[in-house]
Parts: C-alpha cells; structure tokens; sequence
C-alpha cells in the first residue's frame, strides 16, 4: 500500500541561473564573475525537495513550461523522491527562471521571471484534493498567485506554513490569519511592518509582535547568522531566541536558499515529531539552513540524512 504524503508543498518551481562575483554589482555597474551554474530552484521546490532529503514523503502541486527546462527539472523531482503527479508542464508557457547573483561572501541578490508558475490556480488545489486530505504538513510562499495559496490554505486541516517570500507590501490580513505558522526572514519582515530595518534580536521580537497583531497565529522571523525568533499564540512564550550553529565567515560561500533549507526542514520535523516544541523544530531547521550555507547552489547545498 502506497505511504501518505507527510510533506505537501503548493508553489513555484524555478530555473536558477546563478552568476558567483567578487561583490554584487551597483545599479549601472557591469562585472566580471568568476563561475556561472545553472540549478533546480524555485522557493516552493526548493522547500520540498529540502523535506524530502530529511526523509518526509513529499509531494508538490507546481507548474512548469513544456520545454527543455520543464522536463529537466520534472526527472529531478522525480530522484528527488518527490511526488510529481501534480506538477504539470504547461504547453505555451516557459519554465519560471532566476537570475542570482552572488557574492564572495555569500550574499546574493535575485531576479525572477515566474513564466508557468503565474498559472497556479484554485482549480489545483481541487484536483489535488487526495494530497489537500492526507497531508500533515503544507507549505505555501508567494512565488505563485495568491488566491491560489488562500484556495490551498483554507482547504487543508494539518499545520500549514506560510513563507511571505518574496514579501508583499499589502499583504491580505486573511494569509496571516489561515495559516498555522507565518515565517518571513528579517528584511521580509521589516517590508511587512513599516520598520526601517530588523538587525537586531530585539528588533525582530518588535517585529513579530506587530506581524501578531496583524493577525498571524505562530510567527517565525529568520535572521541568518543570528538564528531565528519566534512568538506562539501563547502571551506566556514570549518571543523566544533560537540561536543558529556559529558558521566560521570563511566558510559561508552561499545563503542562497538558506531560507528554503530551514522551511523544508520545519515542515519535515512538524510533520515528523508533531508532539515536540516548536523550539525544537527550529534548532533542528536552524542547523539543516547552517549546513546549506556551506555549499553552493540552491538544493545542490541541502543536506541528506
Ligand atoms: O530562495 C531561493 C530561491 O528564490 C531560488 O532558488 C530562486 O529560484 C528564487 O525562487
């Protein structure tokens, strides 16, 4: 008898390209890079296939371009051990690409054309309507159209996880509100709240605290380096410091898709130990993001069990 799905993730897939640079260029500014990749990508994908390699059964409602890039990426999903019965290549539609840049220090900056990911519908979450019952844990970010993602939330019983990335200045209180666990990393966060910037511990707890009065129900703000912080339903909680793994500077060669490792990880925990803290879910996706770090590429760096 086939297993359940443990992981379900609605979203985007996408085609990185990805350019390695001494620093990231200014406005106007061309620069000669030092390596250029191309990799499987897309924050929703991403998130999956990082769930799958912690040892969930995963599957992902996408769609992809009929050409080259939409049959690469659907064989990938399938070694992946992902569940690829509702990821569809759509005729007429390219497959979403990214173009990254990133930097000695492994920062990066990102440019996306979303092509096939712009046709996410409502009408998936119905046609995927086994996975929407079965599933403990799904994952949705905002690569895809947004009615389709408030469609998929409310359909769905388990522990749902919203990543607000990339972030939406007005984002609809009804997202905040439907999902179990809203998580965005600091910059997101500060978009979201009007603050001019979250650098701090302390600004990131103000941050949640506002991201909570606008409705959020459990609210995780990523801060790389520093970890994470994170407020429950409960006042008595507080807004908890989840310190990440100290990663020695000569050794972080590329965040992108740190973000995505932590949320794959998350999801695979919840679902996985559903009776243990939230504070423990975060030190485990804290240190699957610290070990993606550490390799480049996208979900070429995530880690396997
Ligand atoms: O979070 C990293 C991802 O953002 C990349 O893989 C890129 O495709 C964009 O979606």
């Amino acid at each position: 008898m086939a297993q359940t799905t443990e992981v379900l993730v609605f979203g985007s897939a996408i085609i990185d390209f990805i350019c390695y640079t001494s620093r990231l260029p200014k406005p106007g500014e061309t620069l000669h890079g030092h390596r250029f990749q191309t990799g499987y990508g897309g924050k929703g994908a991403n998130q999956c296939v990082a769930a799958a390699r912690q040892g969930s059964r995963t599957a992902l409602v996408a769609k992809l371009g009929a050409d080259t890039f939409g049959g690469d990426y659907l064989r990938q999903l399938r070694e992946e051990q992902v569940n690829v019965e509702h990821v569809q290549q759509l005729e007429g539609q390219t497959t979403g690409v990214a173009q990254i840049a990133v930097s000695d220090d492994g920062e990066n900056n990102i440019i996306i054309v979303v092509g096939a990911n712009s046709q996410l519908s409502p009408s998936d979450v119905n046609k995927a309507d086994k996975l929407f019952q079965e599933a403990k844990v799904l994952v949705c970010q905002l690569e895809t159209p947004i009615e389709a993602t408030l469609t998929a939330l409310k359909s769905f019983q388990g522990v749902s996880i919203v990543n607000a990335a990339p972030a939406m200045e007005n984002t609809p209180q009804e997202l905040l509100q439907l999902a179990s666990i809203f998580c965005v990393n600091e910059s997101e966060a500060a978009l979201m709240t009007q603050m001019v910037k979250i650098e701090t511990v302390e600004e990131a707890q103000e941050a949640a605290a506002k991201l909570r009065k606008m409705g959020a129900n459990i609210v995780i703000i990523t801060l790389g380096k520093l970890g994470a912080i994170f407020g429950t339903c409960d006042p008595k909680d507080g807004y908890q410091h989840v310190p990440a793994p100290q990663v020695p500077p000569e050794k972080v060669v590329d965040t992108t898709g740190a973000g995505d490792a932590f949320i794959g990880a998350l999801a695979h925990n919840i679902a996985r130990h559903p009776k243990n803290k939230m504070r423990d879910h975060i030190v485990a996706a804290c240190q699957v993001a610290s070990q993606s770090v550490q390799l480049p590429g996208t979900q070429a760096s995530f880690p396997r069990t």
